[in-house]
């Protein structure tokens, strides 16, 4: 990999036009290398990581503001910890919001402030639109950039995620350190926009400046999926496997999209071996589940016996998680493996939890709880104990809404798998016809799927207009 090692110092961000109000070169330095590993997904070792570069940020100025936004602006956007029962993450919020009053900080720091304290709140799309202002003023502001995609990402929100890319590209230099990352990010916002072509010819562009640009790779991955080049995508994948794999930010979520593709083609052996030696050591590792979680469910779709023990593993992994309700792609993850591990008891106390946490709490993930995660998790339970009928009754009036729930439509395809098996399954004939609708649906958005052609032939066999 190679390796930025040239970290800008305070003249040389003032003459991106990004002044900060430290005059601590180091700490500015530091900025740039942590910048670096975020839009990377990768740690750089010869900075001892990215948490020892960010204490280095933390000692470097200890009022360094936007070392402060930095942190605390991203360990909001990891989901991983509610800043209402944690009481660090608020000390370190509060001492931020006291920055804002220092005489010295800038316009462009006040406004991060302020997207911070509304995030803190619970507001990804307001917090998204304070970066979004900024950005008309501060283009190069690549942080603000790298935010605001986290949070629309979040919400599903795939146009904002495009276009926010598009408004600020034409002002960036070819060189400015950081520069071939817009393409990766630009490449994600025009493939979940449908735009496939042109998102692949931007990742390819985000590749031949630094091949290890992993959300490049990521968005190609995504390409393959929903155009249904399987085979093509399994051979990109494991032929630039040594590219991306080094990026340990995202390399579970690539391996998770490979093992998808085997999925598709019905190589069930092959997903499940990348299951185990790839995707199981990091999601143990890093103890987030939900990858590893959404491809054993998508292989019990398919009729693969994945076992027990590998969902209870899971189970006791993702457990300090189980009721944050941090992301509600994320909880449904969590309460399916509760079920899968045949924790019904736990199961039934998440959407408890969830229903506390509609009425006690307010955000954009509480909306979207309320409004589609709840009757998700719902028929997520109904399917469970057999209950198709009442999964797809559950399902149908918040379809078109998955997208809310945020995550990216590969993603987001299980619940849609879900809603088409619990159709199937439903002893109800216009259920099993609405099933034939849907995959309808499916197979004209996507030629070549195996996996629609499955479960057709399985809706064939039924007889259903008799
Ligand atoms: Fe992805």
């Amino acid at each position: 990999m190679t390796r930025r090692c040239n970290w800008r110092d305070c003249q040389a961000w003032k003459d991106e036009g990004l002044e900060f109000s430290t005059t601590s070169n180091e700490a500015c330095k530091l900025y740039d290398a942590a910048l670096t590993q975020i839009v990377g997904f990768y740690q750089d070792k010869s900075m001892g990581g990215m948490d020892q570069t960010f204490k280095g940020l933390k000692e470097a100025d200890p009022e360094f503001v936007m070392g402060h936004i930095l942190t605390t602006g991203l360990t909001l956007c990891s989901v991983s910890i509610d800043i209402k029962k944690d009481e660090q993450l608020q000390k370190s919020l509060d001492y931020l919001v006291t920055l804002k009053e220092k005489p010295t900080t800038t316009h462009r720091e006040t406004k991060h402030i302020e997207a911070v304290q509304v995030l803190a709140d619970g507001y990804m799309s307001k917090a998204a639109n304070i970066w979004e202002d900024l950005l008309v003023d501060y283009p190069t502001d690549l942080l603000a950039l790298k935010l605001a995609q986290i949070n629309y990402y979040y919400l599903g929100q795939s146009i904002p995620m495009r276009d926010s890319i598009a408004r600020v590209f034409p002002h960036w230099k070819p060189s400015t350190p950081l520069y071939g990352y817009l393409y990766g990010m630009h490449a994600f916002g025009l493939e979940e926009s449908g735009m496939y072509a042109e998102a692949e010819i931007a990742a390819n562009k985000g590749l031949a400046i630094n091949p290890n640009d992993c959300w490049s790779s990521h968005a190609n991955a995504h390409c393959f999926e929903m155009t249904g080049r399987h085979d093509n995508g399994i051979q990109f994948m494991t032929e630039t496997e040594n590219d991306w794999k080094i990026c340990d930010g995202l390399a579970d979520h690539i391996y998770w999209h490979l093992a998808l593709y085997y999925v598709e083609i019905g190589n069930y052996s092959k997903a499940l071996d990348i299951y185990d030696s790839e995707i199981l050591p990091r999601c143990l590792n890093s103890t987030y589940t939900v990858h590893a979680a959404s491809l054993l469910y998508r292989l019990e779709f398919e009729g693969v016996k994945v076992g027990k023990e590998r969902w209870q593993q899971l189970y006791e992994t993702g457990e300090p998680s189980h009721f944050k309700h941090l992301l509600v792609y994320n909880d449904l993850h969590y309460v399916m493996a509760a079920l899968r591990s045949e924790h019904q008891d736990v199961a039934k106390a998440q959407i408890n939890s969830i229903r506390e946490f509609i009425r006690d709490r307010c955000g954009d993930q509480c909306d979207v709880m309320k409004e589609v995660g709840l009757p998700v998790c719902e028929a997520l339970v109904a399917y469970e104990n057999g209950e198709y009928a009442q999964a797809v009754d559950l399902l149908n009036p918040v379809r078109y809404k998955f997208v809310n729930m945020g995550a990216s439509n590969a993603q987001r395809d299980e619940f849609q798998q879900l809603f088409i098996h619990a159709a199937i399954n439903s002893p109800e004939k216009h259920h099993k016809r609405l099933a034939r609708s849907l995959l309808l649906e499916r197979k004209a958005l996507r030629e070549n799927t195996p996996l629609t052609d499955r479960l057709t032939d399985r809706l064939l066999a039924m007889n259903i207009d008799d």
